[in-house]
């Protein structure tokens, strides 16, 4: 295999959490540190993939030769994914909030605005999933779209189950406890395709995203040869 594969791919890479306005100084949020996207998106780009990287707020450095977009809510997430379609990969691993305020305070909320109780109530309504909406067939959908499922328990059977709710090619499962996912260097995952499912050794999310970009590649070489 050549060292830079993905010449001539586009690729379109989340990362990061979303952040939701309850008002101008509170947010709903996530611990996602965009770490394993942003590497995902850095080894694409070494591949020689033209890669856009659509970026929740972390505080990493951009990646070399990565357009990076930055957004706060799912919503501009989303906004931007497609204004990105069609392109040949993507790669979905921003920590998506599943829900919103309704309706976000324009002012600051004040403890006398407060119920009888001193008790808030929020309204929360369900954000657009973004893996499932551009997986749906159509002339501007990913070649190949690649999906993360986070999970605490039965991992990669949620995972699996999640590949076919969601209608992505493959699904990346990770297990997410205090030592593991979230925040760390290292991550222990399994690669879901409609053929396999292959546990990998744990390692460094850098060595995570070269090894998918490595996969990803003989799947577009396959595919060549195929057609
Ligand atoms: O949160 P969940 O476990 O459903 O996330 C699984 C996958 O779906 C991830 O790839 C995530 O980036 C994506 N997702 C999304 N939009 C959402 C929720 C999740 O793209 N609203």
């Amino acid at each position: 295999m050549t060292s830079r594969p993905l010449t001539g791919l586009t690729a379109l890479v989340t990362a990061g959490p979303t952040c939701e306005p309850i008002d101008p100084v509170r947010f709903i949020t996530n611990r996602s540190s965009g770490r394993q996207g942003y590497a995902i998106a850095q080894a694409l780009a070494d591949a020689g993939a033209r890669v856009t990287l659509i970026s929740g707020p972390v505080t990493l450095p951009a990646p070399d030769m990565v357009t990076l977009i930055r957004v706060q809510t799912a919503e501009d997430m989303l906004t931007a994914v497609t204004a990105h379609l069609p392109c040949d990969i993507a790669v979905c691993v921003a920590a998506v909030g599943d829900f919103r305020a309704a309706h976000p305070a324009t002012q600051k909320i004040k403890r006398e605005q407060l119920g009888p109780e001193g008790a808030l109530t929020l309204h929360l309504v369900p954000n657009p999933d973004i893996l499932k909406t551009i997986s749906v067939p159509s002339p501007a959908r990913p070649r190949l779209v690649i999906g993360f499922a986070a999970e605490t328990q039965n991992v990669e059977d949620n995972a699996a189950h999640k590949r076919l709710k969601k209608g992505c090619d493959w699904m990346v499962a990770n297990k997410v406890s205090e030592h593991e996912g979230f925040e760390q260097e290292n991550n222990t995952v399994t690669l879901i395709t409609p053929e396999q499912t292959d546990r990998w050794n744990t390692q460094s999310k850098i060595d995570v995203a070269r090894e998918l970009t490595r996969r990803i590649a003989a799947h577009f070489k396959k595919e060549e040869a195929t057609s």
